[in-house]
Protein backbone atom coordinates (compact mmCIF):
# COMPACT_ATOMS: atom_id res chain seq x y z
CA UNK A 1 0.00 0.00 0.00
CA UNK A 2 1.22 3.41 -1.48
CA UNK A 3 0.90 5.86 1.82
CA UNK A 4 1.50 8.91 -0.13
CA UNK A 5 -1.83 10.69 -0.91
CA UNK A 6 -2.16 11.35 -4.91
CA UNK A 7 -0.72 14.58 -5.54
CA UNK A 8 -3.35 15.34 -8.48
CA UNK A 9 -6.62 14.45 -6.20
CA UNK A 10 -5.00 14.06 -2.78
CA UNK A 11 -5.77 17.06 -0.75
CA UNK A 12 -8.04 15.27 1.75
CA UNK A 13 -6.77 12.33 1.88
CA UNK A 14 -4.53 11.11 4.74
CA UNK A 15 -2.94 7.59 2.72
CA UNK A 16 -2.71 6.71 -0.60
CA UNK A 17 -4.84 4.00 -2.38
CA UNK A 18 -4.50 0.25 -1.82
CA UNK A 19 -2.16 -1.21 -4.34
CA UNK A 20 -5.39 -3.31 -5.64
CA UNK A 21 -7.78 -0.03 -5.73
CA UNK A 22 -4.56 1.70 -8.02
CA UNK A 23 -4.73 -1.11 -9.83
CA UNK A 24 -8.09 -1.50 -11.22
CA UNK A 25 -8.58 2.63 -11.59
CA UNK A 26 -5.20 3.05 -13.56
CA UNK A 27 -6.06 3.61 -17.46
CA UNK A 28 -2.36 4.33 -17.98
CA UNK A 29 -1.55 1.13 -19.27
CA UNK A 30 -3.84 1.61 -22.23
CA UNK A 31 -5.33 5.16 -22.39
CA UNK A 32 -1.68 6.32 -23.56
CA UNK A 33 -2.41 5.55 -26.90
CA UNK A 34 -4.40 8.90 -26.59
CA UNK A 35 -1.26 11.22 -25.68
CA UNK A 36 -1.63 12.84 -29.11
CA UNK A 37 -5.04 13.80 -29.10
CA UNK A 38 -4.56 14.53 -25.47
CA UNK A 39 -1.73 17.15 -25.89
CA UNK A 40 -3.01 18.65 -28.64
CA UNK A 41 -6.75 19.39 -26.91
CA UNK A 42 -4.74 20.52 -23.99
CA UNK A 43 -2.21 22.98 -26.18
CA UNK A 44 -5.57 24.43 -28.15
CA UNK A 45 -7.10 25.00 -24.04
CA UNK A 46 -4.29 26.81 -22.86
CA UNK A 47 -4.40 29.02 -26.17
CA UNK A 48 -7.85 29.98 -25.95
CA UNK A 49 -7.43 30.51 -21.67
CA UNK A 50 -4.60 32.89 -22.78
CA UNK A 51 -7.03 34.63 -25.37
CA UNK A 52 -9.83 34.65 -22.40
CA UNK A 53 -7.29 36.31 -20.25
CA UNK A 54 -7.85 33.74 -18.06
CA UNK A 55 -4.17 32.98 -17.84
CA UNK A 56 -1.09 35.19 -18.38
CA UNK A 57 0.38 34.74 -21.83
CA UNK A 58 3.41 33.67 -20.42
CA UNK A 59 2.28 31.03 -18.80
CA UNK A 60 0.37 29.67 -21.69
CA UNK A 61 3.61 30.08 -23.76
CA UNK A 62 5.83 28.30 -21.04
CA UNK A 63 2.61 25.48 -21.34
CA UNK A 64 2.48 25.20 -25.09
CA UNK A 65 6.39 24.47 -25.33
CA UNK A 66 6.42 22.44 -22.18
CA UNK A 67 3.69 19.73 -23.99
CA UNK A 68 5.55 19.69 -27.19
CA UNK A 69 8.65 18.51 -25.16
CA UNK A 70 6.21 16.16 -23.56
CA UNK A 71 4.81 14.97 -26.85
CA UNK A 72 8.27 14.55 -28.30
CA UNK A 73 9.07 12.28 -25.17
CA UNK A 74 6.53 10.25 -25.57
CA UNK A 75 7.44 10.02 -29.32
CA UNK A 76 10.61 9.09 -28.87
CA UNK A 77 9.87 6.30 -26.08
CA UNK A 78 11.58 7.99 -23.15
CA UNK A 79 8.79 8.85 -21.21
CA UNK A 80 8.41 6.69 -18.12
CA UNK A 81 4.36 6.04 -17.51
CA UNK A 82 3.44 6.27 -13.92
CA UNK A 83 0.45 4.17 -12.68
CA UNK A 84 0.38 6.12 -9.64
CA UNK A 85 -0.60 9.02 -11.95
CA UNK A 86 -3.99 6.70 -13.20
CA UNK A 87 -4.11 7.98 -16.81
CA UNK A 88 -3.16 9.74 -19.95
CA UNK A 89 -4.20 13.21 -18.63
CA UNK A 90 -2.31 13.28 -15.05
CA UNK A 91 1.17 11.59 -16.17
CA UNK A 92 1.31 14.75 -18.66
CA UNK A 93 0.24 17.61 -16.43
CA UNK A 94 2.69 15.48 -14.00
CA UNK A 95 5.37 16.21 -16.55
CA UNK A 96 4.95 19.24 -17.59
CA UNK A 97 5.39 20.57 -13.95
CA UNK A 98 8.38 19.49 -13.22
CA UNK A 99 9.18 20.49 -16.85
CA UNK A 100 8.01 24.07 -16.78
CA UNK A 101 7.30 24.66 -13.00
CA UNK A 102 3.69 26.32 -11.13
CA UNK A 103 2.49 27.52 -14.28
CA UNK A 104 1.65 23.97 -15.77
CA UNK A 105 -1.02 24.30 -12.47
CA UNK A 106 -2.47 26.88 -14.29
CA UNK A 107 -3.25 24.60 -17.61
CA UNK A 108 -5.88 22.47 -15.62
CA UNK A 109 -8.09 25.89 -15.13
CA UNK A 110 -11.99 25.66 -16.53
CA UNK A 111 -11.03 22.10 -17.12
CA UNK A 112 -12.04 18.54 -15.81
CA UNK A 113 -10.51 15.37 -16.83
CA UNK A 114 -13.98 14.59 -17.75
CA UNK A 115 -14.29 16.76 -20.78
CA UNK A 116 -10.53 16.00 -21.54
CA UNK A 117 -10.91 12.94 -21.74
CA UNK A 118 -14.34 13.25 -24.11
CA UNK A 119 -12.43 15.21 -26.64
CA UNK A 120 -9.11 12.95 -26.57
CA UNK A 121 -11.21 10.26 -27.33
CA UNK A 122 -13.48 12.09 -30.11
CA UNK A 123 -10.05 12.81 -31.72
CA UNK A 124 -8.67 9.05 -31.42
CA UNK A 125 -12.14 7.46 -33.03
CA UNK A 126 -12.44 10.41 -35.56
CA UNK A 127 -9.14 9.74 -36.94
CA UNK A 128 -9.95 6.13 -37.41
CA UNK A 129 -13.21 7.19 -38.89
CA UNK A 130 -10.83 8.78 -41.45
CA UNK A 131 -8.53 5.92 -42.06
CA UNK A 132 -11.19 3.63 -42.26
CA UNK A 133 -12.53 5.35 -45.31
CA UNK A 134 -9.19 5.44 -46.86
CA UNK A 135 -8.14 1.50 -46.08
CA UNK A 136 -11.78 1.17 -48.22
CA UNK A 137 -11.12 3.39 -50.78
CA UNK A 138 -7.67 1.37 -51.30
CA UNK A 139 -9.70 -1.84 -50.82
CA UNK A 140 -11.82 -0.62 -53.58
CA UNK A 141 -9.49 0.38 -56.26
CA UNK A 142 -8.23 -3.35 -55.60
CA UNK A 143 -11.69 -4.92 -56.59
CA UNK A 144 -12.20 -2.35 -59.37
CA UNK A 145 -8.96 -3.42 -61.17
CA UNK A 146 -10.37 -7.13 -60.77
CA UNK A 147 -13.52 -6.01 -62.42
CA UNK A 148 -11.90 -4.44 -65.08
CA UNK A 149 -9.69 -7.15 -65.86
CA UNK A 150 -12.83 -9.92 -65.12
CA UNK A 151 -15.77 -7.75 -66.98
CA UNK A 152 -15.78 -10.84 -69.68
CA UNK A 153 -14.88 -13.93 -67.29
CA UNK A 154 -18.09 -15.89 -66.52
CA UNK A 155 -18.54 -17.58 -63.62
CA UNK A 156 -21.54 -19.63 -62.20
CA UNK A 157 -23.21 -17.08 -60.35
CA UNK A 158 -25.00 -19.17 -56.81
CA UNK A 159 -27.83 -18.85 -54.37
CA UNK A 160 -28.02 -21.44 -51.85
CA UNK A 161 -24.44 -21.50 -53.11
CA UNK A 162 -25.89 -23.66 -55.80
CA UNK A 163 -25.40 -22.67 -59.66
CA UNK A 164 -27.86 -20.34 -60.22
CA UNK A 165 -26.96 -18.41 -63.19
CA UNK A 166 -23.79 -17.09 -65.25
CA UNK A 167 -22.97 -13.99 -63.83
CA UNK A 168 -19.26 -12.30 -64.62
CA UNK A 169 -16.31 -12.13 -62.29
CA UNK A 170 -16.08 -8.25 -62.54
CA UNK A 171 -20.08 -7.93 -61.20
CA UNK A 172 -18.70 -10.00 -58.70
CA UNK A 173 -15.89 -7.38 -57.45
CA UNK A 174 -18.27 -5.16 -58.18
CA UNK A 175 -20.89 -6.11 -55.64
CA UNK A 176 -18.28 -6.08 -52.48
CA UNK A 177 -17.04 -2.22 -54.16
CA UNK A 178 -20.82 -1.46 -53.36
CA UNK A 179 -21.00 -2.80 -50.14
CA UNK A 180 -17.67 -0.93 -48.93
CA UNK A 181 -19.20 2.65 -50.71
CA UNK A 182 -22.10 2.01 -48.26
CA UNK A 183 -19.13 0.89 -45.38
CA UNK A 184 -17.25 4.41 -45.76
CA UNK A 185 -20.58 6.48 -46.04
CA UNK A 186 -21.83 5.06 -42.70
CA UNK A 187 -18.21 6.33 -41.35
CA UNK A 188 -18.32 9.61 -42.85
CA UNK A 189 -21.80 9.94 -41.19
CA UNK A 190 -20.78 9.07 -38.10
CA UNK A 191 -17.60 11.57 -38.11
CA UNK A 192 -20.16 13.96 -39.09
CA UNK A 193 -22.12 13.30 -36.18
CA UNK A 194 -19.50 13.29 -33.73
CA UNK A 195 -17.35 16.24 -34.98
CA UNK A 196 -18.74 18.53 -31.77
CA UNK A 197 -15.98 19.52 -29.24
CA UNK A 198 -17.19 18.48 -25.42
CA UNK A 199 -14.38 20.88 -24.13
CA UNK A 200 -15.78 23.34 -21.73
CA UNK A 201 -18.31 21.12 -20.15
CA UNK A 202 -15.97 20.68 -17.61
CA UNK A 203 -16.89 18.21 -14.89
CA UNK A 204 -20.26 18.40 -15.80
CA UNK A 205 -22.07 21.56 -15.18
CA UNK A 206 -20.13 24.18 -17.50
CA UNK A 207 -18.10 26.80 -15.65
CA UNK A 208 -17.57 29.97 -14.44
CA UNK A 209 -14.35 31.16 -16.31
CA UNK A 210 -15.23 33.16 -19.81
CA UNK A 211 -14.44 30.57 -21.73
CA UNK A 212 -14.17 30.54 -25.67
CA UNK A 213 -15.74 27.14 -26.49
CA UNK A 214 -15.92 28.11 -29.98
CA UNK A 215 -12.15 28.56 -30.22
CA UNK A 216 -10.73 25.36 -28.66
CA UNK A 217 -13.89 23.87 -31.12
CA UNK A 218 -12.18 25.72 -34.34
CA UNK A 219 -8.34 24.65 -32.77
CA UNK A 220 -9.37 20.72 -32.91
CA UNK A 221 -11.04 20.82 -36.08
CA UNK A 222 -14.58 20.44 -34.97
CA UNK A 223 -17.52 22.10 -36.35
CA UNK A 224 -18.90 23.55 -33.31
CA UNK A 225 -19.12 23.07 -29.62
CA UNK A 226 -21.58 20.24 -27.85
CA UNK A 227 -24.64 22.44 -27.26
CA UNK A 228 -25.08 20.37 -23.49
CA UNK A 229 -22.34 19.94 -21.08
CA UNK A 230 -24.01 16.94 -19.53
CA UNK A 231 -24.15 15.53 -22.43
CA UNK A 232 -20.84 16.04 -23.78
CA UNK A 233 -19.01 14.42 -20.53
CA UNK A 234 -21.28 11.64 -20.70
CA UNK A 235 -22.21 9.91 -23.99
CA UNK A 236 -20.15 7.77 -25.86
CA UNK A 237 -22.61 7.43 -28.48
CA UNK A 238 -19.70 8.27 -31.12
CA UNK A 239 -17.77 5.47 -30.54
CA UNK A 240 -20.50 2.70 -30.37
CA UNK A 241 -21.48 4.25 -33.98
CA UNK A 242 -17.85 3.79 -35.14
CA UNK A 243 -18.35 0.28 -34.33
CA UNK A 244 -21.79 -0.20 -35.68
CA UNK A 245 -20.13 0.94 -38.84
CA UNK A 246 -16.80 -1.40 -38.27
CA UNK A 247 -19.29 -4.07 -37.77
CA UNK A 248 -21.03 -4.15 -41.01
CA UNK A 249 -17.65 -3.99 -42.60
CA UNK A 250 -15.99 -6.42 -40.75
CA UNK A 251 -19.29 -8.56 -42.06
CA UNK A 252 -18.93 -7.64 -45.15
CA UNK A 253 -14.90 -8.54 -45.16
CA UNK A 254 -16.31 -11.79 -43.72
CA UNK A 255 -18.11 -12.69 -46.82
CA UNK A 256 -15.09 -11.60 -49.04
CA UNK A 257 -13.34 -13.75 -47.02
CA UNK A 258 -15.18 -16.75 -47.09
CA UNK A 259 -15.81 -16.63 -51.19
CA UNK A 260 -12.06 -16.45 -51.12
CA UNK A 261 -11.57 -19.45 -49.12
CA UNK A 262 -13.79 -21.33 -50.90
CA UNK A 263 -12.77 -20.19 -54.12
CA UNK A 264 -9.33 -21.37 -53.47
CA UNK A 265 -10.16 -25.10 -52.61
CA UNK A 266 -9.04 -27.93 -54.43
CA UNK A 267 -12.51 -28.60 -55.67
CA UNK A 268 -13.41 -25.31 -57.13
CA UNK A 269 -10.37 -23.54 -57.69
CA UNK A 270 -11.98 -20.36 -59.20
CA UNK A 271 -8.85 -18.32 -57.55
CA UNK A 272 -4.97 -18.62 -56.96
CA UNK A 273 -4.00 -16.61 -53.64
CA UNK A 274 -0.81 -15.42 -54.37
CA UNK A 275 2.25 -17.06 -52.23
CA UNK A 276 2.26 -13.92 -50.64
CA UNK A 277 -0.93 -14.43 -48.80
CA UNK A 278 -0.57 -18.38 -48.21
CA UNK A 279 0.44 -20.58 -45.90
CA UNK A 280 1.90 -23.97 -46.07
CA UNK A 281 1.48 -27.30 -43.36
CA UNK A 282 3.65 -28.63 -41.30
CA UNK A 283 2.68 -31.93 -42.46
CA UNK A 284 0.28 -31.59 -45.35
CA UNK A 285 3.14 -30.79 -48.07
CA UNK A 286 0.20 -30.07 -50.60
CA UNK A 287 -1.72 -27.65 -48.59
CA UNK A 288 -1.69 -23.98 -49.78
CA UNK A 289 -4.07 -22.79 -46.48
CA UNK A 290 -5.95 -19.43 -47.47
CA UNK A 291 -5.28 -18.52 -43.19
CA UNK A 292 -5.94 -14.63 -44.03
CA UNK A 293 -9.10 -14.89 -45.61
CA UNK A 294 -10.24 -17.11 -42.86
CA UNK A 295 -8.74 -14.64 -39.90
CA UNK A 296 -10.32 -11.75 -41.41
CA UNK A 297 -13.26 -14.04 -41.81
CA UNK A 298 -12.69 -14.19 -37.92
CA UNK A 299 -12.04 -10.55 -37.20
CA UNK A 300 -16.18 -9.70 -36.29
CA UNK A 301 -15.91 -11.88 -33.70
CA UNK A 302 -13.87 -9.34 -31.77
CA UNK A 303 -14.80 -5.96 -33.41
CA UNK A 304 -18.71 -6.79 -32.97
CA UNK A 305 -17.69 -8.32 -29.21
CA UNK A 306 -16.47 -4.79 -28.99
CA UNK A 307 -19.73 -3.32 -30.01
CA UNK A 308 -21.72 -5.07 -27.72
CA UNK A 309 -19.25 -4.99 -24.58
CA UNK A 310 -19.18 -0.97 -24.88
CA UNK A 311 -23.36 -0.97 -25.30
CA UNK A 312 -23.30 -2.84 -22.32
CA UNK A 313 -20.89 -0.63 -20.32
CA UNK A 314 -23.44 2.15 -21.37
CA UNK A 315 -26.19 1.38 -20.65
CA UNK A 316 -28.64 2.42 -17.55
CA UNK A 317 -25.62 4.89 -16.69
CA UNK A 318 -27.30 7.86 -14.73
CA UNK A 319 -25.43 11.49 -15.94
CA UNK A 320 -23.02 12.61 -16.13
CA UNK A 321 -19.72 10.79 -16.07
CA UNK A 322 -18.85 7.09 -13.90
CA UNK A 323 -15.61 5.92 -13.65
CA UNK A 324 -17.41 2.82 -15.64
CA UNK A 325 -16.84 5.10 -18.76
CA UNK A 326 -13.43 4.26 -18.88
CA UNK A 327 -13.58 0.27 -19.88
CA UNK A 328 -14.82 2.80 -23.40
CA UNK A 329 -11.55 2.98 -24.49
CA UNK A 330 -9.78 -0.79 -25.06
CA UNK A 331 -12.21 -2.03 -27.17
CA UNK A 332 -12.61 0.91 -29.50
CA UNK A 333 -8.57 0.41 -29.87
CA UNK A 334 -8.79 -3.73 -30.22
CA UNK A 335 -11.55 -2.99 -32.82
CA UNK A 336 -9.86 -0.30 -34.51
CA UNK A 337 -6.87 -2.63 -35.42
CA UNK A 338 -8.66 -5.08 -36.07
CA UNK A 339 -10.25 -3.55 -38.76
CA UNK A 340 -7.14 -1.79 -40.25
CA UNK A 341 -5.21 -4.88 -39.77
CA UNK A 342 -7.96 -6.89 -42.13
CA UNK A 343 -8.78 -4.20 -44.64
CA UNK A 344 -4.73 -4.04 -45.13
CA UNK A 345 -4.93 -7.95 -45.54
CA UNK A 346 -7.87 -8.09 -47.78
CA UNK A 347 -6.59 -5.21 -49.78
CA UNK A 348 -3.39 -7.41 -50.41
CA UNK A 349 -5.09 -10.49 -51.39
CA UNK A 350 -7.11 -9.11 -53.93
CA UNK A 351 -4.56 -7.02 -55.58
CA UNK A 352 -2.37 -10.49 -56.00
CA UNK A 353 -5.44 -12.41 -56.69
CA UNK A 354 -5.48 -14.73 -59.83
CA UNK A 355 -8.95 -15.49 -61.22
CA UNK A 356 -9.16 -19.22 -63.10
CA UNK A 357 -11.10 -17.82 -66.25
CA UNK A 358 -11.44 -21.45 -67.66
CA UNK A 359 -12.21 -23.59 -64.75
CA UNK A 360 -14.88 -20.28 -63.51
CA UNK A 361 -16.41 -20.90 -67.42
CA UNK A 362 -16.69 -24.44 -67.01
CA UNK A 363 -18.51 -24.73 -63.36
CA UNK A 364 -20.59 -22.04 -65.02
CA UNK A 365 -21.85 -24.60 -68.04
CA UNK A 366 -22.67 -27.11 -65.27
CA UNK A 367 -25.74 -27.41 -63.28
CA UNK A 368 -27.90 -26.03 -65.71
CA UNK A 369 -27.17 -22.84 -65.52
CA UNK A 370 -29.21 -21.12 -68.44
CA UNK A 371 -32.32 -23.30 -66.96
CA UNK A 372 -33.75 -19.76 -66.64
CA UNK A 373 -32.79 -18.01 -69.74
CA UNK A 374 -34.34 -21.36 -71.44
CA UNK A 375 -37.86 -20.27 -69.96
CA UNK A 376 -37.50 -16.64 -70.58
CA UNK A 377 -37.14 -17.70 -74.71
CA UNK A 378 -40.53 -19.85 -74.24
CA UNK A 379 -42.19 -16.78 -72.37
CA UNK A 380 -40.40 -14.60 -75.45
CA UNK A 381 -40.42 -16.15 -78.40
CA UNK A 382 -43.61 -19.28 -78.77
CA UNK A 383 -45.50 -17.02 -75.75
CA UNK A 384 -45.74 -19.34 -73.23
CA UNK A 385 -47.25 -17.46 -69.81
CA UNK A 386 -43.80 -18.12 -67.68
CA UNK A 387 -45.44 -20.22 -64.86
CA UNK A 388 -46.07 -22.98 -67.81
CA UNK A 389 -42.62 -22.13 -69.34
CA UNK A 390 -40.62 -22.70 -65.73
CA UNK A 391 -42.58 -26.20 -65.73
CA UNK A 392 -41.42 -27.17 -69.34
CA UNK A 393 -38.42 -25.78 -68.38
CA UNK A 394 -38.05 -28.02 -65.42
CA UNK A 395 -39.10 -31.21 -67.04
CA UNK A 396 -36.19 -30.45 -69.77
CA UNK A 397 -33.73 -30.12 -67.04
CA UNK A 398 -35.00 -33.31 -65.62
CA UNK A 399 -34.67 -35.46 -68.93
CA UNK A 400 -30.62 -33.93 -68.83
CA UNK A 401 -29.74 -34.80 -65.96
CA UNK A 402 -30.97 -38.31 -66.33
CA UNK A 403 -28.88 -38.36 -69.66
CA UNK A 404 -25.88 -36.87 -67.71
CA UNK A 405 -25.88 -34.15 -69.96
CA UNK A 406 -26.37 -30.28 -70.20
CA UNK A 407 -29.32 -28.63 -71.74
CA UNK A 408 -27.31 -27.17 -74.90
CA UNK A 409 -26.86 -31.06 -75.21
CA UNK A 410 -30.27 -32.29 -75.83
CA UNK A 411 -31.63 -32.39 -79.48
CA UNK A 412 -34.42 -30.82 -80.73
CA UNK A 413 -36.66 -33.45 -80.99
CA UNK A 414 -36.17 -34.17 -77.78
CA UNK A 415 -37.52 -30.29 -76.74
CA UNK A 416 -40.02 -31.11 -78.68
CA UNK A 417 -41.27 -33.94 -76.88
CA UNK A 418 -41.58 -32.30 -74.11
CA UNK A 419 -43.01 -29.12 -75.57
CA UNK A 420 -43.71 -28.66 -79.67
CA UNK A 421 -43.51 -25.19 -80.15
CA UNK A 422 -39.95 -25.00 -79.17
CA UNK A 423 -37.83 -24.28 -82.57
CA UNK A 424 -33.98 -24.48 -83.26
CA UNK A 425 -33.86 -20.58 -82.37
CA UNK A 426 -33.97 -21.86 -78.78
CA UNK A 427 -30.03 -22.95 -78.87
CA UNK A 428 -29.35 -19.58 -79.03
CA UNK A 429 -29.80 -18.64 -75.91
CA UNK A 430 -28.77 -21.70 -74.01
CA UNK A 431 -24.77 -21.02 -74.10
CA UNK A 432 -23.33 -19.13 -71.01
CA UNK A 433 -21.57 -16.89 -73.23
CA UNK A 434 -25.35 -15.72 -74.84
CA UNK A 435 -26.98 -15.98 -71.10
CA UNK A 436 -24.34 -13.21 -69.50
CA UNK A 437 -25.01 -10.81 -72.61
CA UNK A 438 -28.30 -10.82 -72.46
CA UNK A 439 -28.61 -9.98 -69.38
CA UNK A 440 -28.35 -5.83 -70.06
CA UNK A 441 -30.61 -4.64 -67.58
CA UNK A 442 -29.36 -1.93 -65.31
CA UNK A 443 -27.20 -3.38 -62.65
CA UNK A 444 -27.54 -6.52 -64.99
CA UNK A 445 -23.61 -8.77 -65.23
CA UNK A 446 -24.12 -8.18 -69.23
CA UNK A 447 -20.05 -7.57 -69.63
CA UNK A 448 -20.82 -3.93 -71.16
CA UNK A 449 -22.92 -3.06 -67.85
CA UNK A 450 -20.17 -4.03 -66.07
CA UNK A 451 -17.57 -1.78 -67.92
CA UNK A 452 -19.63 1.06 -67.73
CA UNK A 453 -19.85 0.38 -63.38
CA UNK A 454 -15.75 0.03 -63.96
CA UNK A 455 -15.73 3.30 -65.88
CA UNK A 456 -17.84 4.50 -62.92
CA UNK A 457 -16.01 3.92 -59.81
CA UNK A 458 -12.54 4.77 -61.54
CA UNK A 459 -13.50 8.04 -62.08
CA UNK A 460 -15.53 7.99 -58.45
CA UNK A 461 -11.96 6.53 -57.08
CA UNK A 462 -9.29 8.60 -59.04
N1 LIG B 1 -9.15 7.96 -17.03
C1 LIG B 1 -10.46 8.48 -16.99
C2 LIG B 1 -11.31 7.86 -18.09
O1 LIG B 1 -10.77 7.31 -18.97
C3 LIG B 1 -10.45 9.96 -17.22
C4 LIG B 1 -11.59 10.66 -16.60
C5 LIG B 1 -11.49 10.59 -15.11
N2 LIG B 1 -12.49 11.37 -14.49
C6 LIG B 1 -12.79 11.24 -13.22
N3 LIG B 1 -13.73 12.01 -12.76
N4 LIG B 1 -12.21 10.37 -12.45
O2 LIG B 1 -12.52 7.87 -18.05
Amino acid sequence: MSTKSNTMWGGRFATGPDAIMEAINASIGFDQRLAAQDIAGSRAHAAMLAATGIIEPSDAEAIREGLLTVLSEIEAGTFAFSTALEDIHMNVEARLKELIGEAAGRLHTARSRNDQVAVDFRLWVRAQCDAADAALAGLQRALVTQAEAGADMIMPGFTHLQVAQPVTFGHHMLAYVEMFARDRSRFADARLRMNESPLGAAALAGTSFPVDRRMTAAALGFDRPMANSLDAVSDRDFALEFLSAATICAMHLSRLAEELVIWSTAQFRFVRLSDRWSTGSSIMPQKRNPDAAELIRAKIGRIMGAQIGLMTVMKGLPLAYSKDMQEDKEQVFDAADSLALALAAMTGMVSDLTPAPEVMRAAAATGFATATDLADWLVREPGLPFREAHHVTGALVAMAEARGCDLPDLTLDDMRSVHPSISEGVFAVLGVDNSVASRRSEGGTAPERVREQVARWKEILA
